[in-house]
């Protein structure tokens, strides 16, 4: 409760002036509300346990849902036999691939038209068949009571593998996925120009998508009508993917996504699992409950592709780059899913340099299929390319953040016409990182302590980025609805996918609306009652959304100031919106509480509608950012800690400063895992199966793995072009760079180039112990 219930105006605060129609705002130079650092508006919901995720909803006699999945990455169904499933207490429904309601039923991956049920299960975890029972005991009971006749067939897991000849075949046609290649200057003239020539081989490890809300969804139908409670990154993705397999209009769908614990990628569209459940609902006539176990999600949610890549550089004394060659494969899984997608996208963009040349090779292996995953692409190249920097800087005798700094671009590069990028804070993210981390100090003393005996030795490293996207665009639509006592109704189709969305919603149709943060309530993510609205993903939900909600916020101001201009009889020209009054500019005197303006009093609400138009064309937008760690690593165990890190961000206008931060800091623990601890391992000789489906196996980054200090710090641009906000997106920028400067960081600390991610302890014990085999650096 308020103490000044009943009036959500605010009073004296500045409110933004209100563009005639058809003219574009301008970009805000003060803001109120913007950028403050503001709670989640949806704080208390979340932490108290009254938010609903869709794992948590529960409905009237509502049912639960299990998949059978093939225990081979290669095999053949023969037959399944339901009979002693069907018949097991409180099993109310048993969908397979014999079902006349699902057999004809299509499912796509990227590119390629698969089924729901595939005879050929292509990687472990394939659905064979569903059931839906009462309780859940009873559910996991009739799944492991469906016979299964599996011709087991050969398999192929290891990417580096699959295009010998030897290899089994996932698909007939071999297991090329595609080439892509890309191509600038001429590479020969690049490398005969250079100074120094280093090449090095780079591999990352396949990292799982591990939400910790599991994926699923909850489904029910009134009629022939579905409504699917999803933990998505996307409702109306999810509505269109259904509408699809099932073969009904769009608008019979329902999709509410309200909460979700996590997606990163792997919930950007919905899976086999939720066509499951529609279908389970159906046969049963109950609300039906399928949510996934840990291990399922293991095996066929998404990942990381593994990536080995093969980087040759040139440079001349003088720190310019002068060639770039990469050379990348990795695998899409069973399905085509981008093994390789943009994991060039850093070597042709991030520095300045004329001779490029890129190859990746995607391929195909009897493995889950790859999903998008923070910043697809980015980590893996960052782990190449910035620890090839830090070589050629060396090698040359540079500092490393001095080598970066001869080497920034304003344009970019890698995209057709070479546009001019609307701001490029590489530069201010190197130099104002350099001094709040202290860097030249901090190599002094760790040279000073590594020069002591003792087998703990620190390190200090950093890495660059940029991130390929981010800037958002249409289409996006919100719609706003003021009440009299300036309380609002914020309506858009985007989720809130844990970054804060919603929050920066508020402020921004705050600001714009003159009135207080808590007067915005915020209905969203419902392809029942809410607009259109893209996926949240690719850094670009705040670049999207903001803008089309501070227009919707100028559509109810110009529509209120015409109607006052009718009360008052002046020119509407002449009045401004200055928060909870509309004024007659140079005649104070002349006003009227919006609150009493006839019309609006007469319909009791006013509705702005909010489109979001196009990025400028002829310039590039593109967040921007620089990590540095600091680390000891026990030479004796191989054991890292991570002592602290600074992320420095150009993502344009800081929004909100603590979900900023938070960001930053989620990322970089993120990519702590990326860098230390995290693979998928496939057995590759025996089984091909995942041995490490588990939290206990498969190790996160917990609390304890954290560095004792993360610090964010924003490299706060004006950035007018990207657009009407100035914001450029940070969720994904904030994981690019962090496990390449951990790697350098070791590389201080040991002499030792690690190549290979992650970098555990065992990891780190062979590469000292070959170093001292060898007598020098490998
Ligand atoms: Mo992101 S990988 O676009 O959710």
């Amino acid at each position: 409760m308020h103490a000044d219930k009943g009036n959500y105006y605010t009073q004296g605060l500045p409110v933004p002036e209100t563009p005639p129609p058809g003219k574009a705002p301008e970009f805000w130079r003060e803001t109120a509300l913007v950028g403050r650092p503001i709670p989640r508006v949806d704080g208390y919901e979340r932490v108290s346990g009254s938010a609903i995720y869709p794992s948590d909803l529960a409905l009237p006699n509502m049912i639960y849902g299990d998949v059978v999945r093939s225990p081979h990455p290669h095999a053949r169904v023969k037959g399944v036999r339901i009979d002693r499933a069907a018949a097991l207490p409180g099993v109310r429904a048993v969908v397979t691939g014999d079902s006349p309601a699902a057999r004809d039923i299509k499912w796509q991956h990227n590119n390629h038209e698969g089924k729901l049920f595939d005879p050929v299960c292509r990687f472990e975890g394939e659905v064979v068949a569903a059931v839906a029972a009462d309780s859940w005991y009873q559910a996991a009971d009739a799944a492991r009571a469906i016979e299964v006749d599996y011709e087991v067939l050969p398999f192929t897991v290891d990417h580096d593998e699959a295009l010998k000849s030897s290899a089994a075949r996932v698909w007939e046609s071999g297991n090329l996925v595609g080439r892509e290649s890309y191509e600038r200057g001429d590479i020969a003239t690049g490398f005969a120009e250079a100074d120094v020539v280093l090449e090095q081989e780079y591999r990352t490890a396949c990292e799982l998508h591990t939400p910790l809300e599991l994926h699923g969804c909850v489904a029910n139908w009134e009629g022939d009508r579905l409504t699917i409670w999803e933990s998505t990154q996307g409702v109306y993705a999810v509505q269109s993917r259904v509408a699809e397999a099932l073969g009904l209009p769009l608008s019979r769908i329902r999709v509410i996504g309200h909460y979700l614990g996590g997606g990163f990628g792997s919930k950007l569209w919905p899976g086999k699992y939720t066509v499951l459940c529609a279908l389970l609902a159906h046969e049963s006539a109950r609300p039906v409950k399928l949510l996934l176990s840990r291990e399922e999600t293991f095996l066929c949610v998404g990942n990381r592709p593994a990536n080995t890549m093969r980087l040759k550089a040139g440079v001349k004394k003088d720190g310019r780059l002068t060639a770039l060659e990469f050379d990348c494969s990795g695998p899409s899984g069973a399905y085509p899913a981008g093994g390789v997608q943009l994991v060039d996208w850093l070597v042709r963009d991030l520095y300045l340099c004329d001779h490029v040349r890129t190859e990746g090779r995607d391929v195909y292996i009897n493995a889950g299929p790859a999903r998008p995953f923070r910043a697809p692409g980015h980590p893996q190249g960052a782990w190449a390319l910035e620890q090839m920097m830090d070589s050629l800087a060396e090698k040359i005798g540079l500092d490393p953040v001095e080598f970066r700094l001869r080497n920034i671009p304003l344009v970019s590069q890698g995209r057709e016409g070479r546009p001019p990028y609307t701001v490029t804070g590489l530069r201010q993210c190197l130099e104002k990182g350099a001094e709040a981390f202290k860097w030249q100090a901090t190599l002094e003393r760790i040279k000073k302590q590594n020069s002591q005996p003792g087998h703990v030795k620190q390190g200090a490293g950093l890495a660059g980025c940029l991130w390929i996207a981010g800037a958002g665009g249409p289409p996006s639509t919100v719609t706003i609805k003021l009440f009299r006592d300036g309380s609002v109704n914020l309506n858009m189709g985007a989720s809130d996918i844990g970054t804060g969305t919603k929050t920066i919603m508020a402020q921004v149709a705050a600001e714009e609306l003159g009135v207080k943060p808590e007067a915005i309530q915020i209905e969203h993510a419902d392809t029942g009652t809410t607009q259109f609205a893209t996926p949240s993903g690719g850094s670009k939900t705040v670049p999207t959304e903001a803008p089309t909600v501070r227009n919707a916020a100028i559509e109810v101001k110009r529509q209120l100031l015409a109607m006052a201009a009718e009360d008052l009889g002046v020119p509407v020209a002449e009045l401004r919106y200055v928060g909870d009054e509309i004024v007659r500019a140079g005649r104070p005197e002349q006003k009227i509480k919006v609150a009493e303006v006839s019309t609006f009093k007469k319909r009791g609400v006013v509705i702005g509608i909010g489109y979001r138009g196009p990025n400028p064309e002829d310039k590039a937008i593109s967040p921007f950012a620089a990590h540095f760690c600091e680390l000891e690593v026990n030479t004796k165990t191989g054991e890292i800690v991570i002592l602290r890190f600074l992320g420095v961000h150009d993502s344009g206008r800081v929004m909100n400063r603590l979900t900023f931060d938070s960001q930053v800091i989620g990322g970089i623990v993120m990519g702590i895992g990326f860098g230390l601890t995290e693979f998928r391992q496939l057995d590759a000789n025996q089984t091909g199966k995942l041995c490490n489906k588990n939290w206990h196996d498969y190790k996160l980054p917990t609390a304890l793995d954290a560095p004792a200090e993360i610090a964010s710090l924003p490299v706060e641009l004006d950035d007018p072009a990207c657009n009407n906000t100035g914001a450029k997106g940070l969720g994904e920028p904030v994981t690019i760079p962090t496990a390449a400067a951990i790697a350098n960081a070791l590389h201080m600390a040991t002499g030792v180039r690690f190549t290979a991610a992650p970098l555990t302890p065992m990891a780190v014990l062979r590469g000292l112990e070959r170093q001292k085999e060898e007598g020098g650096e490998i």
